[in-house]
């Protein structure tokens, strides 16, 4: 059976003052866990602070964004052997935010996703259909699409180096949770996808949940077969809450 993970999106939220009481609270909350890894992204300007409050413990650090650009003349942009400096495991990658506020393309997400790779990151790559997508039942072309540009781009062998996000964009903040049924339905897809290419990776990636997962509902999201755990936005910002999501993986 494969690990656990469960992975908190701090989004744009925080101060150095609340950042150090979550973290704390987080830890002294979360040490007896084992089984499950977690991790938190927090915003880039306190990765280097949250790197020094999570030092010694199991919780490992991500970022939201990166740039597919190695170095140069990019200003604002962050990329990923910056944060594999800063201590960085995991990198969100095509997060429906980025996506649908920033026209994040499927292309850059790509190109994104393998910039994390030669860095030596572990990027989590974020799928899922808005509610209009759902309704005219092109869930599973879009998550299609989504999925192979990445694929076609850093070959399948590759996608086993990552992690993949199932986030229905209806469900992102919105307190409107996909049922266990259809989240495991489509989580279940992305893994058929990926077996046509290479059973192998298909069995071995992990693929999480995320859309308004909270404590009351996310045992039963993390219990269907093809759920390997979650990225939890909202609800990671609060230690017990997110803690005990933790646990119910
Ligand atoms: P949410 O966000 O848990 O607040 O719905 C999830 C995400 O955007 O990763």
């Amino acid at each position: 059976m494969k690990d656990t993970l469960i992975i908190g999106n701090w989004k744009m939220n925080g101060t150095g003052a609340t950042n150090t009481q979550l973290v704390q609270a987080l830890v002294a909350e979360i040490s007896d866990i084992t089984g499950t890894t977690v991790g938190i992204c927090p915003p880039f300007p306190y990765l280097a602070q949250v790197r020094g409050l999570i030092a010694g413990t199991t919780i490992r650090l991500g970022a939201q964004n990166l740039s597919d650009r190695a170095e140069g003349a990019f200003t604002g942009e962050v990329s990923a052997t910056m944060l594999k400096d800063l201590g960085c495991c995991y990198v969100l990658v095509g997060h429906s935010e980025r996506r649908s506020l920033y026209g994040e393309t499927d292309a850059l997400v790509a190109d994104k996703f393998a910039a994390a790779l030669e860095a030596g990151l572990t990027p989590v790559l974020c799928v899922g259909e808005t509610g209009d997508e759902r309704r005219a039942g092109v869930t599973h072309e879009v998550i299609s699409r989504q999925l192979h540009a990445v694929v076609n781009k850093v070959g399948i062998a590759n996608i086993a180096k990552g992690v993949i996000a199932y986030e229905p964009v209806w469900a992102i903040g919105t307190g409107e949770t996909a049922s266990p049924a259809q989240a495991q339905e489509v989580h279940q897809a992305l893994r058929q996808l990926l077996a046509t290419q290479d059973r192998s990776v298909a069995d071995s990636v992990q693929l999480l949940y995320g859309g308004s997962v909270r404590a009351d509902n996310a045992a039963e999201l993390f219990a269907q077969p093809d759920i390997d755990g979650g990225l939890i936005g909202g609800a990671s910002l609060n230690a017990a809450t997110f803690a005990s999501i933790c646990r119910s993986a």
